[in-house]
């Protein structure tokens, strides 16, 4: 261990707020939310004294046991200073750890209130009616929370005693719950049968369940390791004000968004980009050495830099990104629907900056994770966007930092937040969209540097812009006629471009893949980060594969950037493909020689919206090219 590492790792430990587990729970309605919070505050004998009298009151007049349910529904009243919701903070503690609930209620207008109490969370417990099993309202909050970042969940399967404590209903519900669960991003989930009636495994372990040799909640929500889920290495100061008490004294005030600071070090001010040496840190306990987040601290600079609301410090090697132009999932929290190129303001850490919603690509419907086309966001609906700024935001990606990557979207005219946005990946403007979303590096010590050379400029020197035209069709169809005879055309007409081609691929970069289908996504993924790299460089590039699957050919289009990928379907049948047999690989694959020969024995689906279609049995390869340049010129790509 190095010693930076020990270090941090005291720090964390005189940390207060590594001691401290922020959970959220979600239900439905008669989930039993309520009393599971109940259940936990009374096992935990965390009831405040005034809390406890109320209770036995309002129990007695109901002429019940004590209820715990009228505990938190009591609370709901509470609201978090800022935006008005219907959060509900309780806060307990055990001798182990210090815990903040955000209990969010379980009717149908919950997105907004989860969105909100949710977004500086350690963990969801998700609650699930063991009679009931996992329904559309469970999976909606797990989406969400999942969406949201939250890094660990708790399926809580509660009323096991309205289930003879059963084992098997419990393996069942698991078993649901987890093919559901693959397809959302949750690094860590456990499973706990519990009764919040009953008490059972709540706080104490229940012994109606012998065939259950996991951990009680409380047990896990004070054992959970969080102190890693946070952001240590991206130092990010956005800057809340200016102090001056006297004209010897000048710091800039704030709460420490991620990364650590220590006297000494070289930090750079953004936006303006100017360097200088942090002189103190100061709080009002006193002087510190070193600071992390969510520690509020004043900086004090050995320069005179000129620093104001919305700026930010970070250290010169490790930038974030300054963005016009970023791609996010919006969460819509307002009455009033989303409007397209309205004006917005925009606030994002201490930063708020004029801009608006430039195209909604699609709305998810989270109980099945399906993306579906819309025109606008209604209240609760989530969906992903591209928002255009007047000034840059300093920002990070959400997954990498929840800060930095978050922001709230409001009406300039009522003043009203109106929608809650994580900041999925960002854009260099219009031109390249690009999905690094869904496959981060495996190394979290890895920062994008931006080109000082704009795709514009790039442009004039090469005469023409840059595109990638993706053929994809069967083996045999004509791709690589079609593909040669083009690339010859267009550098012939004095355009910068290349082919790139399935078997000459496969011969060197790709040379270790086959064609298992895990293997042809690997190809078409190496395949469009070399395309947008040759994008990148201004060159036209031609990609001839059979890319027999549409998730492939999607997620190459996020790769290159959907403006400049230009899906050419050479729709050859596959008999005319098969008598041509320019390969002489068909009759090897009916012959069983070829396994999964697409066509054969391997499936290939068509592209469902082509820009282009190539029927090569009825056109010249000259007509086909022809079709093709006529295209790009329509597309401005070449004049
Ligand atoms: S893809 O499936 O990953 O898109 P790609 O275009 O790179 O395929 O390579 C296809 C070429 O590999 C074909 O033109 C053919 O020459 C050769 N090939 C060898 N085996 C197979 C197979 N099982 N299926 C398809 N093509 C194959």
């Amino acid at each position: 261990m190095t010693e930076e590492n020990i270090n941090i790792d005291e720090m964390l430990q005189q940390n207060r707020d590594a001691d401290l587990l922020r959970f959220t729970t979600a239900g439905s309605v008669d989930d039993g939310k309520s009393t599971l919070i109940g259940r936990l505050l009374n096992d935990c004998k965390c009831i405040y004294e005034d809390h406890l009298e109320a209770l036995e009151r309002d129990s007695q007049k109901l002429n019940r046991k004590l209820d715990f349910a009228l505990l938190t529904d009591g609370l709901k009243a509470e609201r978090e200073q800022g935006i008005t919701i219907d959060v509900a903070y309780r806060y307990f503690s055990t001798p182990k750890r210090r815990f903040v609930i955000a209990d969010t209620p379980g009717h149908e207008q919950y997105t907004r209130n989860m969105a909100t109490g949710a977004s500086t969370a350690n963990l969801a417990v998700i609650l699930i009616d063991a009679r009931h099993g996992v329904l559309t309202q469970s999976k909606r909050h797990s989406f969400i929370s999942s969406l949201l970042g939250i890094p660990h969940f708790v399926v809580a399967i509660n009323k096991m005693d309205l289930v003879d404590y059963s084992e098997e209903v419990f393996d069942d519900i698991r078993k649901d719950f987890e093919s559901f669960s693959a397809k959302l991003d949750v690094k860590d989930l456990i499973y706990i049968p519990i009764s919040a009636l009953c008490g059972d495994n709540v706080v104490n372990r229940s012994d109606k369940m012998p065939w259950y040799d996991g951990t009680t909640l409380l047990r896990h929500l004070e054992t959970v390791h969080v102190s890693s889920d946070r952001n240590l290495i991206d130092f990010r100061f956005p800057v809340q004000y200016v102090s001056r008490p006297n004209l010897d004294f000048r710091g800039f005030c704030g709460s420490v968004a991620s990364g650590v600071v220590r006297v000494g070090d070289e930090v750079m001010a953004l936006p303006s980009g100017k360097k200088s040496k942090v002189k103190e840190i100061v709080t009002f306990d006193g002087p510190l050495e070193q600071a992390y987040p969510p520690q509020s601290i004043t900086v004090c600079l050995e320069d005179e830099i000129d620093l104001s609301r919305g700026d930010m410090l970070v250290h010169p090697l490790n930038l974030p990104k300054l963005e016009r132009s970023v791609e996010v999932m919006l969460v819509w929290m307002s009455d009033v629907p989303l409007k397209i190129n309205s004006p917005y303001l925009i606030k994002n850490t201490t930063n708020t900056v004029r801009g608006s919603i430039t195209d909604l690509k699609y709305s998810v419907d989270p109980a099945d994770l399906h993306r579906v086309k819309a025109d606008t966001l209604e209240l609760n609906q989530i969906g992903r966007a591209n928002i255009e700024l007047f000034r840059p935001l300093i920002c990070d990606e959400y997954t990498r930092n929840r800060t930095t990557g978050g922001l709230i979207i409001i009406d300039p005219m009522s003043n009203a937040t109106v929608a809650a946005g994580m900041i999925i990946h960002r854009t260099e403007g219009k031109e390249s969209i690009r999905g690094q979303e869904k496959d981060a590096p495996t190394s979290r010590n890895i920062t994008h540097v931006n080109s000082l050379v704009d795709s514009k400029l790039r442009e004039k020197v090469l005469g023409h812009k840059a595109a990638t035209i993706w053929l994809t069709g069967l083996s045999g169809s004509g791709k690589s006629t079609v593909g040669l005879a083009l690339e010859h055309r267009l550098v012939q007409e004095g355009h910068a471009c290349l082919l790139l081609d399935g078997d000459n691929v496969r011969s060197g970069l790709n040379r270790d893949l086959g064609f298992s289908a895990d293997d042809r996504t690997e190809n078409i993924r190496r395949v469009a980060e070399v395309a947008n790299l040759m994008n990148d460089a201004g060159i036209i590039a031609i990609a001839s594969f059979i890319s027999p699957y549409r998730s492939d050919r999607q997620n190459a289009r996020e790769i290159i950037g959907s403006d400049r990928f230009i899906e050419t379907y050479i729709n050859t049948p596959l008999d005319v493909c098969e008598e041509r047999d320019s390969k002489g690989l068909y009759v090897k694959a009916r012959a069983g020689e070829i396994a999964s020969f697409t066509g054969v024995t391997a499936p290939y689906e068509e592209p469902e919206e082509p820009v282009l279609k190539i029927p090569t049995h009825e056109l010249s390869v000259d007509d086909a090219v022809d079709r093709i340049i006529v295209e790009l010129k329509a597309e401005r790509i070449i004049s």
